[in-house]
């Protein structure tokens, strides 16, 4: 979104500024496209890897997915597609990952995320976490765990896992292991995150 600030003395240039702050808010509208979002299907699995293996250029995550899909890790709900004229450019997925500390969870983990390359930065990928997120507190989950670019999921409210006494099971930068508590949060939710054997290789 374009911000536009200065100081006018005159109400007509406030008026053509405003006119112009209008037009430029109809283009962005008019740059973001259609879009839905809803549960995949078994009749978008393959899309859904098609996604991934062009946002990613590998494909390790497409893989990851059959094998959480084939796990008892898996959550319907909160594997989503974002379609464009009903052809998927756009997945997230949450499944359940362990926090072992001084008891034992399973809590959300969001991986992976991927918006085809000709579909990125318009949006998308936001909305899908935003669903997501939305559809885990409706679930009743306590907190998600993404490993990510910091300043995309600082948007949504993810912080470094550190504030919350929740640790990597592996070396990362400490700002991108992050956690967003939901509205179930409670501090018992505190130790070291273990992934589900389906994540080896990723
Ligand atoms: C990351 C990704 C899912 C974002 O989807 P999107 O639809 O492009 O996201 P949005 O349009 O909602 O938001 C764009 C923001 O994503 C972030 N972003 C996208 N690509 C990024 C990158 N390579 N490095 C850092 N941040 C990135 C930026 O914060 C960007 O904001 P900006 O446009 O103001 O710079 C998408 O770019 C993608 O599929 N990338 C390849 C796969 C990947 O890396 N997924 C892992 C995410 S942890």
């Amino acid at each position: 979104m374009i911000n536009l600030r200065f100081n006018a003395k005159d109400d007509g240039v406030a008026e053509s500024i405003t006119a112009l702050t209008l037009q430029i808010d109809s283009f962005v509208v008019s740059l973001m496209p259609d879009m839905n979002i809803r549960c995949e299907q078994p009749s978008d699995y393959s899309a859904i890897a098609q996604v991934n293996i062009q946002a990613f250029q590998q494909e390790n995550e497409a893989r990851l997915i059959d094998k959480i899909r084939n796990s008892e890790r898996y959550i319907p709900e909160l594997s989503l597609v974002a379609e464009v004229d009903e052809v998927v450019v756009g997945y997230i997925l949450f499944s359940y990952i362990d926090l072992v500390g001084n008891q034992h969870f399973q809590v959300l983990g969001l991986a992976p995320l991927a918006v085809l390359p000709k579909f990125q930065r318009q949006g998308i990928g936001s909305a899908l976490v935003e669903a997501g997120l939305a559809k885990a507190e409706e679930m009743g989950c306590a907190i998600a765990i993404v490993l990510g670019y910091p300043e995309f999921y600082g948007r949504f409210g993810f912080e470094p896992s550190i504030h919350y006494g929740i640790e990597s099971p592996f070396p990362v930068p400490k700002n991108a292991f992050m956690v967003k508590p939901l509205k179930d949060y409670h501090r018992k939710y505190r130790g070291k995150v273990v992934y589900p054997l389906a994540f080896r290789g990723v």
